[in-house]
């Protein structure tokens, strides 16, 4: 795989490492940042040695500070700028990886950390973090997924309020809506989130990754169509 720029990759007896690595710009979420994220997704997704992915952002201040403001608002025009997203599905990418993503976030996150965690499979979150969608305040909406992943994480009330708000939350309150799954102090984030990987690694790898399937695939469908789904999954196991 070539070498990043904005993000570092790393993958350790089959845990897969992605790490933000713009501490300066508070991680904010570029072209670039796009461009290696869509690269490394790919290489991961058809990696068998990968079990499990663990994403997280290296600073002290922030997880991601949203979409790069130096790309997106000013030349070239935001609709150039946000069109240049849409050429890369890294979001489509995210749902892609048949491998359990754990995301690990700290400090500020904002607008496209918001989402791209919401993409991921389990939340873990320092009990200093902060949330916010800032994008009606900038005049756009929000097109990294979050305007239909947050409704179907913590439900259609909670996240149109803070959608058409522009309100910010804090760790408490995101716990409380089911944002984030977990809350950690600081210190204990990365061992919290290696400790998870590990357990999920010791399980076998195609039943997690159907579990995984089963949820992510059956949220977008009826129930009947759920349950088929699982039983076909279910049925595939045992044939396997
Ligand atoms: N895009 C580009 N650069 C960003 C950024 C972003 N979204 N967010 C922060 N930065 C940069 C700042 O420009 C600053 O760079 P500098 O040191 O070269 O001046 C550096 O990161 C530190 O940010 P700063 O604003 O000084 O930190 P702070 O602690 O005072 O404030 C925030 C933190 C998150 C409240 C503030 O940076 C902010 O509001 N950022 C923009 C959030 C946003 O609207 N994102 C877009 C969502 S769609």
């Amino acid at each position: 795989m070539s070498d990043f720029e904005v993000i570092l990759y790393d993958k350790v007896d089959g845990v897969a490492y992605i790490t933000l690595n713009r501490p300066k710009a508070l991680n904010a979420y570029s072209i670039k940042m796009r461009d290696e994220l869509y690269e490394v997704l790919g290489a991961i997704k058809d990696d068998s040695d990968v079990d499990v992915v663990i994403l997280k952002a290296a600073g002290e201040k922030a997880f991601c500070a949203g979409a790069d403001l130096t790309e997106f608002l000013s030349a070239p025009p935001p609709v150039f700028a946000r069109q240049a997203r849409f050429e890369r599905d890294v979001w489509g990418r995210f749902l892609s990886v048949k491998q359990p993503i754990i995301v690990a976030m700290h400090g500020y996150v904002l607008g496209s950390g918001i989402e791209m965690s919401l993409c991921c499979d389990i939340r873990l979150a320092t009990d200093d973090a902060k949330f916010g969608l800032p994008e009606p305040g900038l005049g756009i909406i929000p097109a990294a997924g979050g305007s239909q992943t947050l409704p179907r994480t913590i439900g259609q009330a909670a996240a149109l309020e803070i959608l058409l708000s522009g309100r910010w939350i804090d760790a408490k309150e995101a716990l409380k809506l089911k944002l984030v799954n977990r809350l950690v102090p600081r210190a204990s984030l990365y061992p919290e989130a290696e400790k998870l990987a590990r357990k999920i690694q010791s399980f076998d790898k195609k039943v997690i990754r159907a579990i995984k399937q089963s949820v992510w695939r059956g949220m977008d469908m009826p129930l009947n169509a759920g349950l088929a789904l699982e039983s076909r999954l279910a049925k595939q196991l045992k044939e396997a």
